[in-house]
């Protein structure tokens, strides 16, 4: 059986969303400790709605394919929506990722949520500090 799926191999040879937003209302950078990769996402937000998402991944094949199936989850979706996507169903989408693979779709769900605290500290928004991860905090992360 092929290691990686379909899905990703499509994801990784032809990421969506590919770059970034120069008038961004919401920039988010994450990275892996471990393996040093490193992902960024932009959004556009108007009305409560990303209307506009692109990434920019320096890592691995994985991280590359997590964060465009990840672009392609969250536009068009509200911010709630956006923050309810967990890097299991980031997994599930992509049809799997082998077991020592699984650390990279966490990087997806943390840049959408990186940028999206990011749009609430720009916009003044009050918001529950508990429900984003302290990615400055490698101990927090479940797979490194
Ligand atoms: Fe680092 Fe995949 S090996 S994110």
């Amino acid at each position: 059986m092929a290691l990686y799926t379909e899905t990703v191999m499509d994801h990784f040879m032809h990421p969506r969303n590919v770059g970034s937003i120069e008038e961004a209302d919401g920039v988010g950078e994450v990275g892996n400790a471990v393996c040093g990769d490193i992902m960024k996402m932009y959004l556009k937000i108007e009305n409560n709605v990303i209307t506009d998402v692109k990434f920019e991944t320096f890592g691995c094949g994985s991280a590359i394919a997590s964060s465009s199936i990840a672009t392609e989850m969250i536009l068009g979706k509200t911010i709630e929506e956006a923050l309810a996507v967990t890097n299991k169903q980031v997994v599930e989408a992509l049809g799997g990722l082998p077991a020592h693979k699984l650390h990279c779709s966490v990087l997806a769900e943390e840049a959408v949520k990186a940028a999206v605290k990011n749009y609430y500290d720009r916009e003044g928004i009050e918001y529950d500090h508990s429900q984003f991860p302290d990615t400055e905090d490698c101990d927090s992360c479940r797979f490194v």
